[in-house]
């Protein structure tokens, strides 16, 4: 068996990458280790928890005694390194506890695979999950590829730029093999309330005002996670050591366009009239710093390794409701705790 190690495989896009690999790979032992902030819930792997080839370890990456000591325990052959901070508006308000999660919690799993993986011998690769974010703001038109210069302007996409960077740099340096990939918005299951999406969601079912930063004008491109988890599935096993690619959902919307659509999905399903959620529509005081466009070219993988995306954005996004609406636990348990103070931090200002 070869033992992986997915950090924050509690979070988000964890919990699908986790899915997937222990489903698909019953020859790998998937350890997920997640220091379970507010963002991690085990809730999200109930249906892969009891699995053989699965084991939950709960640990800070920024605990380097700790580290070092799971990694000399269990012998990772390779890690997939998702865990991080990574809501921009919490890093306006808090950006070192950005600094040291994304930088340092990276720089000590790098370290930690340097001296304790025989990788010049195995079969390894050091996997950086990071973000289009780093390529900074796009005007109206143009696309990231992955030789745009890093131009990060909030402290979350600026932490993610410098881990990229020490990731190479151990690459050049110490011969350690890996990969990073640059990934657009990532919508879907299990999505944390903060997000654009997931909040509007929330909020249109409990009649809430949807806050739209600013003029709504400013454009992402989207991407259905279950895609993103399968473009890393491919990338871990295909992808070149050194490299890096883009994925992206060749999907761009305005934010007001995205919001618009979903309240006309969500007025179906629940049965309301046309066009009530859309009255919820409020915009509010605009985010610092904010980036105007993102856009990514995901032709290298597209044509390298032959990934695209497997939905359209519409039906990602139905999908995405559906989940929504048959979990209002799930949700329910997220909003009632600490959730609501942060909320009305944010949109109180
Ligand atoms: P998330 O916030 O939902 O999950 C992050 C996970 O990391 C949580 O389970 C949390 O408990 C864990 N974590 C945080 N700090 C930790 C620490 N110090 N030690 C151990 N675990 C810790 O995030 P996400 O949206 O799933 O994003 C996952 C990764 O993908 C991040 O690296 C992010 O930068 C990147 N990314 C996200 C998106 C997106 O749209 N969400 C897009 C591109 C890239
Ligand atoms: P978000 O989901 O936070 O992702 P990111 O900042 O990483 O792109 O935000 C997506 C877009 O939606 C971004 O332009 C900010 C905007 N936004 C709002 O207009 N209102 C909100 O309440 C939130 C959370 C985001």
């Amino acid at each position: 068996m070869k033992n992986i190690l997915i950090t924050g495989g509690a979070g988000f896009i964890g919990s699908h990458v986790v899915r997937q690999f222990v489903n698909n790979y019953p020859e790998y032992h998937i350890f997920n280790l997640d220091a379970l902030t507010y963002a991690g819930n085990l809730e999200n792997l109930k249906d892969i928890e009891n699995k053989e080839n699965y084991t939950f370890i709960k640990g800070d990456i920024t605990n380097e005694l700790f580290i070092n000591d799971i990694f000399s325990k269990y012998k990772f052959e390779s890690v997939i390194h998702l865990a991080a901070e990574s809501h921009v508006d919490r890093s306006i308000s808090d950006p070192l506890a950005f600094a040291k999660t994304n930088i340092l919690g990276t720089m000590i799993l790098l370290n930690a695979f340097k001296n304790e993986v025989d990788y010049t011998k195995n079969n390894s690769l050091f996997y950086h999950i990071s973000t289009d974010e780093v390529y900074g703001t796009l005007g109206e038109t143009g696309l990231f590829t992955e030789t745009t210069p890093y131009d990060p302007n909030s402290p979350y996409s600026a932490s993610k730029a410098s881990s990229d960077h020490f990731v190479r740099a151990y690459g050049e340096t110490y011969n350690i093999p890996y990969v990073i990939t640059n990934c657009s918005n990532n919508y879907g299951e299990f999505q944390f309330p903060e997000k654009l999406i997931p909040l509007c969601i929330n909020n249109i079912i409990n009649n809430k005002p949807l806050p739209i930063y600013g003029d709504g004008k400013y454009t992402r491109d989207w991407l259905y996670v279950v895609d993103h988890a399968k473009a890393i599935d491919l990338v871990f096993h295909k992808g070149k050591n050194g490299d890096t690619y883009n994925i992206g959902g060749f999907n761009e919307y305005q934010n007001i366009d995205l919001v618009k659509e979903l309240c006309k999905q969500m007025d179906q399903k629940l049965g309301r009239e046309e066009n009530t959620s859309e009255q919820l529509i409020t915009f509010v005081k605009d985010r610092p710093g904010h980036d105007l466009r993102y856009a990514i070219d995901a032709t290298k993988i597209n044509k390298n390794l032959g990934w695209k995306p497997s939905v359209t954005f519409e039906e990602g996004l139905s999908k995405t409701i559906d989940w929504y609406l048959n979990n209002t636990e799930w949700l329910e348990n997220i909003t009632k705790g600490t959730y609501q103070k942060y909320y009305d931090q944010q949109y109180s200002k």
